[in-house]
């Protein structure tokens, strides 16, 4: 039954699942956005439940009996973390009624681009060992009218590819091979925009349109001030003559769509402008498939 004029509309209700480092964010947006509305966050273990209590959220993990579908859906999960992606990513899909959004964030690791050339949301992927788990599940997900979410390299003061080669001495790498990035908070940004705005069967990408060169990344990371010399060790040397030189993605029609108007920051001045970045958190992980393939 609808609404009546005097009555007033309920929050919607967001499951994330896989409420991590971008989940939480994107939880914490949509509990500003729609106050009073029921966010569920799910994990794979309880550690984090108390921080994600905190944070008003209705903790459970995927061992708890489902909760009803939901209205409105968040995937996010990266493939490293599950043997059988796509059946968790249908799980997922049998949690949402359909009356909102479902949004699977994935990754710009997809497009085939190598030789330094634009990547726009929807140009040519490529199906390999590593991107085939990302693109059945993306595929899954259109079959039902949910939309994707291509993200660049993650990052932010403690997590992402700047810190990939903290004490790397050498690397077979090649020194111009392009690096895209895009900050955890302007990622969930967009991922908020897009759970409230987005069009069902949609790709969407996610960079700050800044692509760096691992040398530039390294350089920058040394100079920005924010990390000591007993944090970064010595200079990256990078030997690799050859092999991909990556891409530079392009993801203003994303942002325009999703009435994103401001460009974000680059890197390193991101990071700068980030309060928490001046904490100074050690790295939590060395990386994982996605930081690895956005250095590739
Ligand atoms: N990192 C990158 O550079 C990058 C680039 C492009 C796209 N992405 C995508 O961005 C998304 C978010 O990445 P992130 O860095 O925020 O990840 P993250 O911090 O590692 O969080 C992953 C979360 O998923 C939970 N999880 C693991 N297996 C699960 C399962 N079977 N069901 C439900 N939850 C499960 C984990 O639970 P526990 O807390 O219990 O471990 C954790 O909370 C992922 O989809 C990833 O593929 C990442």
């Amino acid at each position: 039954m609808k609404p009546t004029a005097n009555q007033s509309v309920p929050a919607p209700t967001l499951l994330v699942v896989g409420a991590g480092r971008l989940g939480a964010h994107v939880a914490a947006l949509w509990q500003r956005r729609f106050p009073g509305g029921l966010v569920l966050a799910e994990t794979r273990s309880s550690t984090r439940h108390p921080e994600l209590r905190a944070q008003g959220l209705v903790v459970r993990t995927i061992a708890d009996e489902p909760p009803p579908p939901v209205s409105h859906l968040l995937f996010s999960v990266p493939p490293s973390e599950i043997s059988d992606y796509r059946a968790a990513t249908l799980r997922a899909l049998s949690l949402w009624n359909r009356e909102g959004r479902f949004l699977f964030v994935s990754s710009a690791a997809v497009y085939a681009e190598e030789r330094g050339g634009d990547v726009h949301e929807n140009s040519a992927v490529v199906l390999n060992a590593r991107t085939e788990r990302l693109l059945v599940a993306e595929a899954a997900v259109r079959d039902v009218r949910g939309m994707v979410m291509r993200l660049a390299g993650l990052y932010d003061h403690a997590r992402g590819p700047h810190r990939v080669y903290f004490h790397t001495a050498e690397s077979s790498l090649r020194p111009d091979g392009l690096i895209n990035l895009i900050h955890y908070d302007d990622a969930a940004n967009l991922c908020l925009a897009a759970l409230t705005l987005g069009q069902p069967l949609t790709t969407y990408l996610g960079s700050d349109q800044a692509p760096l060169t691992r040398t530039d990344l390294v350089e920058r990371t040394r100079t920005c001030g924010l990390f000591g010399p007993h944090e970064l060790g010595e200079p990256t040397r990078f030997t690799g003559q050859g092999g991909p030189l990556g891409k530079r993605l392009d993801g203003r029609w994303s942002r325009h769509e999703l009435g994103q108007t401001d460009l974000p920051l680059p890197f390193p001045k991101r990071l700068l402008s980030d309060p928490k970045a001046s904490s100074k958190t050690p790295s939590e992980r060395p990386g994982d498939l996605f930081r690895s393939s956005v250095l590739q």
